[in-house]
């Protein structure tokens, strides 16, 4: 190394940054507050690779999107099978006491594809591999049927260059394009998918915390390694209470990790029927405005409309409110779930805004879409982002399923909370007595769910709302609960609390309403009691 390579001093790369005390107090605060709130609603943690098969993205994301065609960080991962064949031939080799210079681990490495594709049945193989196997089968037939181990020295000197390109076109033709992952909906759509949790219980309810990458022009509030909090339901129903308890949980966390002036943005975008119709009349207005739009506005004009109505540059502004607005062309059943999830926000005291140019930079988004936004933090004000992504399961492979969730920039988040005088650092927890933690075994059942303190079984819509009023109150409380969206026979719903694993049933029906005492059942002997509400309370936080 030169003297003046070794004195460079080398840095943290562009757009990403190291979090140090005490700042990384405050995002212990921020992950651990998400976990408790997140808890309350029934939610359990997902941990999921940093990396996943590009394709995964191109799919779900969309291969037209910025982040997919310009953002994301790919590579070629060779196949981690072929290595350990190449592994395993390179340890037998040394075991037979040959000497383990490179080239003829490059060679023996061939070797040890011929081998491997004389065996394998190339009709299993598409594309180049298959084109490499079946000459390679034919080469290893006609030259090395005979062959044993022995025997490579001898053949190293005549074969040594065809194999050696053999090798490095085979790794190519094999490797998968895998990518850092861009955000992580895509990723717990592959895990729901491949870990048959359709087959769970009521919906399924996950959260994750984590890092994800984009090659973004790095600014305040915007870096190229980001870390997100996000959560996603996914189930059979698109019932939009679902919708309003996913936007509850998050304001609920909001208000919690102490972020005021926050402002909700809401939009439907409608579906696969009604919104090709509206981007065919979006393209035709923007067609006669092209002169006057900017060069990324009129690229997009061909590629993605919608995305025109995300441009921030202030001469685009007039005539982008002067375009046609989806909330005028939804069809019948999404105008109808957008008016009744705006019921559901109402009824549970949500504020917000519409945004008809709320169409977010993702493909899988379908009906609601929504942001919120924070003050103080320039132009990278959005402290997170969700929506309805109803068909990406099935578009990834998977069951008819139905999804909808969002994601918190957990930077942004603690940049708006952050000042540098205040202190941090929390007074140290009670510490529990020290438990030894018990491994898994074979035998041990996982729990489905995490555990759940109870399932509110309302009956008639008179009793929702109170059902609404009382499962935020219980979950304010610490506790956790199971609010089903649509309205159950009780028998159905108290089979739910015990497939849910809940410890305790509330019943509401309108007689409970009337006369504001509700009825306790515990799942473990069917005893019940009637209880108002803050004893209802009251005997809950005295039952561990
Ligand atoms: P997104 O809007 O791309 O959505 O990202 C969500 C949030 O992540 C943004 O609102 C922002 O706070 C933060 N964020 C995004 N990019 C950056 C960046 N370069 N630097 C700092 N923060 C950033 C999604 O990722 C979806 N997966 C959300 C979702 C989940 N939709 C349904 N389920």
């Amino acid at each position: 190394m030169k003297p003046e390579a070794a004195k460079r001093q080398i840095r943290a790369i562009k757009g990403v940054r190291d979090i140090l005390p005490p700042e990384s107090a405050l995002w212990n605060r921020v992950e651990q507050t998400a976990r408790d709130v997140f808890a309350t609603y029934g939610y359990g943690e997902i941990r999921l690779p940093i990396f996943e098969e590009t394709e995964l993205f191109a799919r779900s994301v969309g291969s037209e999107t910025d982040i997919v065609s310009k953002e994301m960080y790919s590579f070629f991962d060779p196949d981690r099978d072929l290595e350990d064949l190449v592994e395993g031939y390179i340890s037998s080799v040394r075991g037979k006491g040959s000497s383990p210079n490179i080239l003829e681990q490059y060679v023996g490495a061939g070797f040890a594809l011929l081998q491997w594709f004389s065996t394998r049945d190339p009709d299993t193989l598409t594309g180049k591999p298959r084109e490499l196997a079946l000459a390679l089968r034919e080469k290893a037939s006609r030259q090395f049927s005979e062959t044993t181990l022995d025997e490579i020295p001898e053949i190293i000197s005549a074969f040594q260059k065809p194999m050696l390109q053999y090798h490095r076109e085979f790794r190519n033709a094999i490797s998968v394009a895998v990518s850092l992952r861009p955000e992580a909906t895509a990723s717990v759509c592959r895990a729901y998918i491949e870990h048959g949790m359709h087959t769970l219980p009521g919906d399924v309810k996950l959260y994750y915390i984590g890092p994800m990458f984009r090659r973004e022009r790095p600014q305040k509030g915007r870096y190229r390694q980001f870390y997100q909090i996000g959560a996603e339901v996914l189930g059979q129903s698109d019932a939009p209470a679902i919708d309003a308890e996913v936007i509850e949980m998050l304001m609920a966390f909001f208000h919690r990790v102490g972020l005021t002036g926050c402002k909700l943005h809401l939009n439907s975008i409608g579906c696969r029927d009604c919104r090709p119709n509206y981007v065919e009349k979006l393209r035709e207005a923007l067609l006669k405005v092209k002169g006057q739009l900017g060069s990324d506005s009129q690229r997009r004009i061909e590629t993605n409309p919608l995305r025109v109505l995300d441009s921030k540059l202030p001469e685009e502004q007039p005539i982008i409110e002067k375009l046609p607005r989806i909330g005028e062309h939804l069809c019948p059943a999404c105008r109808e779930h957008f008016a009744a999830l705006q019921e559901q926000l109402k009824l549970r005291s949500i504020a917000y805004e519409i945004n008809w140019r709320l169409v977010r930079g993702l493909d899988y988004y379908m009906r609601t879409t929504f942001e919120i936004i924070a003050p103080g933090l320039g132009a990278q004000n959005a402290v997170c982002g969700g929506g309805r992504y109803d068909g990406l399961v099935e578009l990834l492979g998977g069951p008819a399923t139905k999804g909808i969730g969002f994601a918190i920039g957990t930077d942004r988040v603690v940049l708006s909370l952050f000042t540098p005088d205040e202190d941090f650092w929390l007074p140290p927890r009670p510490q529990p007595p020290a438990q030894v933690v018990k491994p898994f075994t074979d035998d041990d059942v996982l729990p489905a769910a995490p555990v759940l303190d109870v399932l509110i079984a309302w009956m008639g819509a008179a009793a929702y709302p109170t059902a609404v009023k009382l499962a935020r109150r219980l979950r304010g409380e610490g506790l956790s609960v199971e609010l089903p969206a649509e309205e159950m026979k009780l028998k159905k719903s108290l089979g739910l609390a015990d497939k849910l694993g809940a410890r305790y049933a509330i019943i509401i029906g309108e007689n409970e309403v009337a006369s504001g005492r509700f009825t306790v059942k515990r799942l473990v002997d069917a005893q019940q009691r009637e209880l108002g509400e803050a004893e209802l309370i009251e005997f809950l936080r005295s039952k561990p």
